[in-house]
């Protein structure tokens, strides 16, 4: 039987309900994600800094489907220095289990899908990680991409509601991300339609490739949080202000891989996006700072 609590003078309780303070009813700080239930909530508050609202995931799951791409030849190696300038990681089952420390405190995105490699047709895939194998990995999200206009644009759009459902049904958000098919055309208008149509089927966040004209449109067409993916290896002044116009353009972050891994500097470079990201630094501070980095590193 649990004490009774009572002052030890006069016996009355004492006990302060704040009578006339109203509890506030909480918002939260991600676009399109107040409804949520608090363990998604939770999740994306790993993932997401809600101080800053933003993101830098670091992407090292080329390999499910490039196989040893440059960068990521021995992750073993290459990727643990990087951890502790980054907020998240998007990875495979396999690279993760493999390469990161469970003693590594990052959250992770990850890779459901599979069943296609650069062999052959990338869209004809299908899941090969369970939510419930995603949960027993301790991942804080699930991550599969859509192929609209591709050949399997139907089973790519099934796999990413397979991952939202069974991730709403353990409290795990979704990362849906919009590959691009060589044939198809990097533009707002594309990436505009592929995001939405990402963000209607329940994704919680949507990953993109930046464009030059029209971003701003492709984010405010997407009712939840946008990141945009590094694509191939930039010069490092030119992925910076990519990055740079993504950020100012309204994305809540980058989920960058090859222009970090692949960057004469990758450390140097993960904390000048990391500058963009969450200190608003422009390209051009940014980019002073990897030169600063990698000159200090070199003496
Ligand atoms: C492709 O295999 C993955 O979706 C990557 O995670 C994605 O493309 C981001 O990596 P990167 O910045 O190298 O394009």
């Amino acid at each position: 039987m649990p004490d009774v609590d009572k002052s030890k003078t006069g016996g009355e309780e004492q006990k302060d309900f704040s009578v006339g303070v109203p509890q506030a009813n909480q918002g939260f700080f991600l676009k399109g994600s107040a409804h949520l239930p608090w363990g998604i909530k939770n999740r994306l508050s790993r993932i997401f800094n809600p101080k800053t609202g933003r993101t830098l995931m670091l992407a090292f799951d080329h390999g499910y489907m490039m196989g040893p791409t440059s960068g990521l030849e021995r992750m073993d190696l290459s990727i643990p220095p990087l951890l502790e300038y980054v907020d998240c990681l998007m990875c495979s089952r396999g690279g993760l289990r493999t390469c990161i420390s469970p003693e590594v405190n990052k959250p992770v995105v990850m890779r459901c899908s599979t069943g296609a490699t650069v062999l052959k047709e990338l869209s004809n895939e299908i899941i090969g990680v369970t939510a419930e194998d995603a949960v027993a990995i301790n991942a804080s999200a699930l991550t599969t991409q859509v192929c609209i206009g591709a050949p399997y644009e139907k089973e790519t759009l099934a796999n990413l509601a397979y991952c939202i459902n069974e991730g709403n049904r353990l409290g795990l958000p979704t990362l849906g991300v919009t590959a691009v098919g060589k044939e198809m055309v990097r533009d707002a208008r594309y990436l505009g339609l592929a995001c939405r149509v990402i963000a209607e089927l329940g994704a919680h966040f949507v990953k993109t490739y930046y464009c030059d004209k029209g971003f701003d449109t492709v984010v405010a067409g997407t009712p939840v949080p946008v990141v945009i993916a590094g694509g191939k290896k930039l010069p490092e002044p030119d992925a910076l202000k990519m990055a740079y116009n993504a950020i100012q353009q309204g994305a809540a972050g980058v989920d960058m891989g090859r222009n970090i891994f692949c960057a004469d500097h990758p450390a140097a470079m993960a904390q000048a996006v990391r500058a963009i990201v969450h200190e608003n630094a422009t390209a051009k501070k940014a980019y002073d700072m990897y030169l600063a980095l990698q000159n200090k590193k070199k003496k």
